[in-house]
């Protein structure tokens, strides 16, 4: 059997982020109240003459955050100068990267959660009071000396916030944001932009039921619009529901927007856990899944969906994810109530 789109969605190729990615606020929908922050913080900052304080910025892949970098640094008319947690392997990386800054840059650090101890210490002092402290020499003959670095803002994004040590999430001063999922409106409204850009024509009602299967997330919607294209052109059909539906079911995303591996995930807890609590080491190694996978991209919008539920003991399958399989509740019913 092929796999098709599957988890592969949440990591659909660079250049359709880059080609959809808004460019302004106006065009940044949704996440209103982390809007609103950014702009005070932004304002004030530009008022006073000051650098801007850093900010994290957490939540599913897909969900705007990088987008979000790229708007504050234009915000600012600042250079937005971008690495990620698995790119700084050694502390040298990192004091390059920090001396390189130019005054008022923005430094975006993706996947901050992979950055390693060692060098999330060099951050704090970096973070705190703008100046890198480097150890000169080995033993005895060690000494510290201390670089002012030029003032910057960093952002910062995770998809898992709970690995971030205290220390470190407690430096971000201008704020820690989750992203939320986007409603089903929100979502449209954002296909109704990228249906213009990539010139594709399609109704109102196509938008709204490609928006219903796209895990509320931005980046998958996009995805799923240019599949359904595709997969109209190459039929000769015209992109109206009936394709777009025909198109979801052959990506395998069911009426309520769970691709295979969610229905998995759901479908080992309760056949071979009687529901569960099971824990996510078990279901990662019962479906061949990376439990990070699991973790930060299927788990989030099923809890979201009231399907799945973290108990300390483990993960457990709700009422309503029997429903959504139709599975025969009668041997885990007594569990759920
Ligand atoms: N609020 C939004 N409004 C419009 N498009 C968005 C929004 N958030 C994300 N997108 C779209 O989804 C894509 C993925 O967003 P991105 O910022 O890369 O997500 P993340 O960094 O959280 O994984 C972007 O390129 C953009 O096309
Ligand atoms: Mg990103």
């Amino acid at each position: 059997m092929t796999k098709p789109a599957e988890n592969s969605i949440e990591k659909s190729p660079r250049s359709l982020d880059q080609a959809l990615r808004p460019v302004s606020w106006a065009e940044y929908v949704g996440q209103e109240g982390i809007k609103e922050n950014l702009r005070i913080l932004l304002t004030a900052a530009k008022g006073r003459n000051h650098q801007p304080e850093h900010v994290l910025l957490y939540g599913p892949p897909g969900l705007g955050k990088t987008t979000l970098a790229h708007l504050i640094a234009k915000e600012l008319g600042a250079n937005l100068r971008s690495t990620s947690g698995p790119a700084i392997e050694r502390v040298g990386d990192l004091a390059s990267i920090l001396t390189n800054l130019s005054p008022g840059d923005v430094l975006f650090i993706d996947e901050i959660h992979r950055l390693n101890r060692t060098i999330e210490e060099v951050l704090y002092p970096a973070m705190e009071a703008g100046v890198l402290d480097i150890v000169i020499g080995k033993g005895p003959a060690a000494r510290t000396v201390q670089l002012e670095l030029p003032p910057f803002t960093l952002i910062a994004a995770t998809t898992r916030i709970s690995m971030l040590s205290a220390p470190l999430r407690s430096r971000f001063s201008g704020g820690t944001f989750r992203l939320q999922y986007y409603t089903d409106q929100e979502i449209a409204e954002i296909l109704r932009r990228s249906a213009k850009i990539l010139n594709i024509i399609i109704d109102a009602d196509s938008l709204m039921e490609i928006s219903h299967r796209s895990r509320s997330t931005p980046r998958t919607a996009n995805y799923l619009l240019k599949r359904a294209r595709d997969f109209a052109s190459v039929n000769e059909e015209k992109l109206d529901i009936k394709t777009v539906k025909k198109a979801l079911a052959l990506l395998e995303i069911d009426e309520g927007g769970l691709n295979q591996t969610d229905r998995d995930i759901l479908t080992v807890i309760i056949e071979k856990f009687g529901g569960g609590p099971v824990g996510l080491k078990t279901i990662a190694a019962a479906l061949s899944e990376e439990e990070a996978t699991i973790e930060e991209v299927n788990e989030p919008y099923l809890m979201q969906n009231g399907l799945l539920e973290r108990t300390p003991r483990g993960r457990t399958a709700t009422k309503k994810a029997y429903e959504h399989l139709g599975a025969d509740t009668t041997t885990a019913q007594s569990k759920l109530l």
